[in-house]
């Protein structure tokens, strides 16, 4: 596995490969890497010939300076990681100074996705991931990108971007990858005390129950009612939880084909997302 810190020298590589009629995949993270993103490598499987992993820690996408410092960091431990999947030709870890040399002054914004949701109560966020994003798509050249249904929001806006933009990747959607109590894989769960890690399997358990109530006909505000009192019974501060279409993510009133559940909660100063998909019967 080739580590790559700069932009000319993945370059170079990167252009040897196309010569070659090689195909690239391409993962983008933020380290601190976790069964969760080694599941979206394994997705690039039969699909490129090439594999890409990013980290970088994206300081345009945090809205606070406190939530950026106490981002994990640990490089040597995720390159060791990848490294031992076998899976991965290149770790490209560009310094803050080479993704936003002093001048640079672009912002990519996706309008309208990026003001629901994680949008509301998170401004300015989504336009740093889709800048981000479409920086290392461009640096990497990459013909295939995974990214993860936990950030579906994300990965919404990333569709579109791609779309709006022209720009010649495939998107590649990858389940979210659970604890065996269902809490989603994230970075941020390494934040909790051991109790608090017990409670916040609620989350998940909440989501189900609330797509469940919502089947056996429950109307769905009082479904998302009953949820929403569960979590704050449970320690969480609810953000938002709101059945959306998930093509559109314009809000629904009832569960039909394509419903997903999103949730955003707080518990011991640590915020959480997850979503839902209706189950198919
Ligand atoms: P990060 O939070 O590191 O996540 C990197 C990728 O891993 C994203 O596509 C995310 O959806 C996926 N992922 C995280 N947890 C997952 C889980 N439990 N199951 C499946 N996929 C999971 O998302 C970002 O970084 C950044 O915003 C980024 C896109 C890299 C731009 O800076």
């Amino acid at each position: 596995m080739h580590i790559i810190q700069t932009r000319k020298d993945l370059r170079a590589l990167v252009g040897q490969w196309r010569n070659a009629g090689e195909t690239i995949g391409v993962v983008p993270t933020m380290g601190a890497l976790h069964d969760g993103h080694l599941a979206l490598v394994k997705a690039l499987d039969g699909k490129v010939t090439r594999r890409i992993v990013t980290i970088f820690v994206n300081p345009i996408q945090f809205n606070n300076a406190e939530d950026f410092q106490l981002y994990p960091r640990g490089v040597d431990a995720d390159a060791a990681l990848l490294a031992a999947t076998g899976a991965v030709d290149v770790l490209y870890t560009p310094s803050e100074q080479e993704m936003y040399p002093p001048g640079f002054a672009t912002r990519v914004m996706v309008s309208g996705l990026d003001s629901m949701l994680c949008g509301g109560d998170r401004p300015g966020h989504f336009d740093g991931v889709a800048t981000v994003v479409s920086k290392l798509l461009n640096q990497t050249g990459a013909h295939v990108a995974a990214f993860g249904e936990k950030d579906y929001q994300q990965l919404c806006i990333i569709r579109r971007l791609v779309s709006d933009l022209d720009m010649p990747v495939d998107i590649l959607p990858v389940p979210t990858v659970r604890e065996a109590d269902g809490l989603a894989l994230s970075s941020r769960n390494r934040r909790f005390t051991p109790a608090q890690r017990q409670q916040a399997a609620l989350l998940p358990a909440a989501l189900s129950a609330c797509l469940a109530a919502m089947q056996a006909g429950q109307p769905c505000d009082s479904a998302l009612a009953d949820c929403t009192a569960t979590l704050q019974a449970g320690g969480f501060t609810v953000h938002y939880l709101e059945l959306r279409a998930q093509q559109t993510l314009q809000p629904l009133s009832q569960i039909e084909p394509g419903a997903r559940l999103f949730v955003a909660a707080t518990l011991g100063g640590v915020r959480l997302i997850d979503n839902m998909p209706v189950p198919t019967p």
